[in-house]
């Protein structure tokens, strides 16, 4: 989950010296600094690399900008003849600055501190790609892959082998783990989440562990609910993200019992903080704490949070945990 950003003042220190935010995501020094930031202010047990989900895109030859307050804006592929302005392949030249991101953060992070690398799951980025930015219920994506299923399927293709090989280079560089990120995958209905979330994330998983044999990798479908019974049967991920909207009983009894899972603490409860925040914490330990479990958010840390919720919610996780 996101751990950098507009929460922190030595991030958006950062960010003004970079002219855009892909500008910062591609400059290794000021990145590797980015990824390291929460590392060194809250002793996290693990770093997620600083970059974004729609580098991929960008790598495709596709024009992404991200608007100050706006986020992110592509050109958006609505018809099938669009396609054509994409490449087949990822330019991995284009990725190069992020795999020296990876080496960078390799080399000045403390031992015993796990580094995670990611991508987008094909689905989620797809929606940004026909949407051209993100868009209210990934309707214009989801309206494209009812209409133009061939065409969608040639899509969905391409990210998928483009992510396998993006994720490939990343273990090469350093990284401990990926996560693949499904952010939109709750808008699925049940079988096109089969289609479109649970197999390309179990080709990209088969992908990665054929180059590199025993790869660990985070699946995080976003949304889920009842359908992470399917996800986990069907992609082999080490481990399964869930969201701050999942039932507790239902998650302990029917995912945990299969596949450690991480998650699932409220952004907004750690933005609100106070006892609400306590008492939100206190419940997820108690539902998962006997394991196997990584303690971490539903969703990233949103930009309002004060920093001292987050040093509560460290000192209170290890604390239950001494
Ligand atoms: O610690 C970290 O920050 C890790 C790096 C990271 C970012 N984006 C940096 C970022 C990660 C893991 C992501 C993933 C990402 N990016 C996802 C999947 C996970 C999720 O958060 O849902 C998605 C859907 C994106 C696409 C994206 N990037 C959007 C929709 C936005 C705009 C959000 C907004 O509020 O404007 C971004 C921008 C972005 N990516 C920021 C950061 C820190 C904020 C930009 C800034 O503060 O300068």
């Amino acid at each position: 989950m996101r751990q950098a950003g507009r929460y922190l003042p030595e991030y958006r220190a950062i960010r003004q010296k970079a002219a855009g935010f892909l500008d910062l995501c591609f400059n290794p020094q000021l990145a590797a600094e980015v990824t390291l930031q929460p590392i060194r202010r809250f002793g996290f047990d693990a770093a997620i690399l600083f970059s974004d989900i729609l580098v991929v895109p960008h790598a495709l030859g596709q024009r992404v900008t991200f608007e100050e307050g706006n986020g992110p804006r592509l050109d958006a592929l609505n018809e099938p003849s669009a396609l054509g302005r994409i490449d087949r392949e990822v330019n991995q030249a284009a990725l190069e600055p992020v795999y020296e991101t990876i080496a960078r953060v390799k080399q000045d992070l403390p031992a015993g501190v796990a580094f995670l690398g990611f991508c987008g799951a094909p689905w989620t980025v797809a929606t940004y790609m026909i949407g051209g930015r993100g868009t209210p219920e990934q309707i214009p994506a989801r309206r494209f892959a009812y209409r133009h299923a061939q065409a969608f399927t040639e899509l969905m293709d391409v990210l998928v082998e483009a992510s396998a090989q993006y994720l490939i280079r990343q273990f090469a560089a350093g990284v401990d783990a990926v996560q693949i990120f499904d952010t939109w995958a709750g808008v699925l209905p049940d079988d096109e989440f089969r289609r479109w979330c649970i197999a390309p994330c179990a080709r990209i998983v088969a992908a990665i562990r054929q180059a590199v044999p025993g790869a660990k990798v985070i699946g995080f479908p976003r949304g889920a609910g009842t359908k992470l019974v399917d996800y986990v049967a069907g992609v082999p991920v080490d481990a399964v993200g869930l969201d701050w909207m999942i039932a507790a009983d239902f998650a302990r009894a029917r995912i945990q019992s299969v596949r450690p899972v991480q998650g699932n603490l409220d952004p907004v409860a750690l933005l609100a903080g106070g006892a609400v925040l306590d008492s939100a914490i206190d419940a997820i330990l108690e539902t998962f704490g006997a394991g196997p479990f990584i303690f971490n958010l539903g969703h990233g840390v949103l930009p309002d949070t004060p920093i001292a919720h987050v040093e509560r919610l460290v000192a209170q996780v290890r604390d239950a945990r001494a």
